[in-house]
């Protein structure tokens, strides 16, 4: 039977299924179950930067509030008065870490530099084995160009890598320009991963209420092959370690992801729909298709089909869509 270990930022994980931050990762027993599958890691459910600075804001409206002989007292209390909403995250971690082998990586999400960031080395020093970075921005200033947003970004990265030891994995949307050279700016920063695609929330509008509909909608496979093309695009032009999100339902997904260069897959949807012990499923359809094509290992199927490697590497390009568009003819 094919070997399903992988390495991802440095660590050897029995499996490349991961679960991915999501309400999952919220319940240490879902979680459990989710192990026990097979799963590989955890990545857990994200701390916001706005979570993190209102606190901040909290304790500095509080002490200013006070005076000084009262704010000296309070100081030695401030750790019990604000635990600081990460209070219950680090302890959330630390029942992760009790109750499973696999390595928990902590998320953090948020796009401006500031003191938040050093918020990693909490979660580094609760035990978290690697930081996961959502880079999830919505730019809304007509002031601020790509370059200005990707900066910023960059050096929200950089603070992250700096305020730890353990691995730094970036996860994206997929609206940048010039993706290859934001992955090659996120390892001069010092990130070890790249996970490509975060899911945007895309509020609908309602005809019947006029106002914005807002629900979040699980994925499904038709999401996979835009990450198939970044990652195949990716794998041979940078060391990161590349993560597949979004529109992984089936282990023939998985498959499909690492042959085009993914280190893991991270996955929500399908065990929201399914359960965490579906990871089990996923984990042997992905063995059965490594028995069937002979590989001895995820290790030998993974990036066989990047750009590199692939017959005809136009497949992924320009040139590809344009002979593609030619081969439809209007319904008559
Ligand atoms: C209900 C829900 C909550 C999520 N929460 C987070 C989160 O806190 N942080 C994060 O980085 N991604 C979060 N995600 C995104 C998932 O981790 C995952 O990247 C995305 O859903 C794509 O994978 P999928 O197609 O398997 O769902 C969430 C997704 C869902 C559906």
């Amino acid at each position: 039977m094919a070997d399903r270990t992988t390495t991802w930022l440095g660590l050897t994980l029995t499996s490349p299924i991961v679960v991915s931050a999501s309400p999952i990762s919220k319940d240490v027993g879902a979680v459990a179950e989710a192990v026990a599958a097979g799963a590989g890691a955890v990545v857990m459910a994200s701390l916001f930067e706005e979570q993190i600075t209102n606190d901040q804001m909290a304790l500095h409206r509080y002490f200013d509030a006070l005076s000084d002989a009262d704010a000296e007292s309070a100081s030695l209390r401030r750790a019990d008065l604000f635990p600081v909403d990460g209070g219950p995250h680090l302890a959330h971690l630390t029942a992760l870490r009790k109750r499973v082998s696999v390595p928990v990586v902590a998320s953090l999400n948020g796009t401006t530099p500031g003191g938040w960031t050093s918020y990693a080395k909490r979660l580094e020093d609760a035990g978290a084995s690697a930081i996961e970075l959502n880079l999830y921005d919505v730019v809304t200033s007509v002031e601020e160009t790509s370059v200005v947003v990707e900066g910023r970004q960059l050096e929200v990265v950089r603070a992250v890598v700096d305020a730890v030891k353990v691995p730094v994995n970036v996860k994206v949307g997929p609206f940048y320009s010039a993706l290859p050279a934001f992955a090659h700016q996120l390892e001069r920063q010092g990130a070890l991963g790249l996970t490509v695609f975060n899911r945007f929330y895309q509020p609908d509008v309602s005809l019947e209420t006029l106002d914005v509909d807002r629900h979040v909608t699980l994925s499904t496979s038709a999401e996979l092959p835009l990450r198939l093309h970044a990652l195949a695009l990716l794998s041979p032009c940078v060391a990161l370690s590349l993560g597949c999100t979004g529109g992984v339902h089936t282990g023939r997904d998985a498959a499909k992801a690492i042959l085009c260069g993914a280190h893991v897959v991270q996955v929500a949807s399908v065990l929201l729909a399914k359960g965490p012990g579906h990871v089990a499923t996923l984990v042997a359809e992905l063995v059965a298709w490594l028995d069937e094509q002979g590989y001895a290992s995820v290790a030998e199927a993974r990036g066989l089909l990047d750009v590199r490697s692939v017959p005809d590497p136009h497949a992924y390009e320009r040139l590809n869509y344009a002979k593609m568009l030619d081969g439809w003819a209007p319904v008559r």
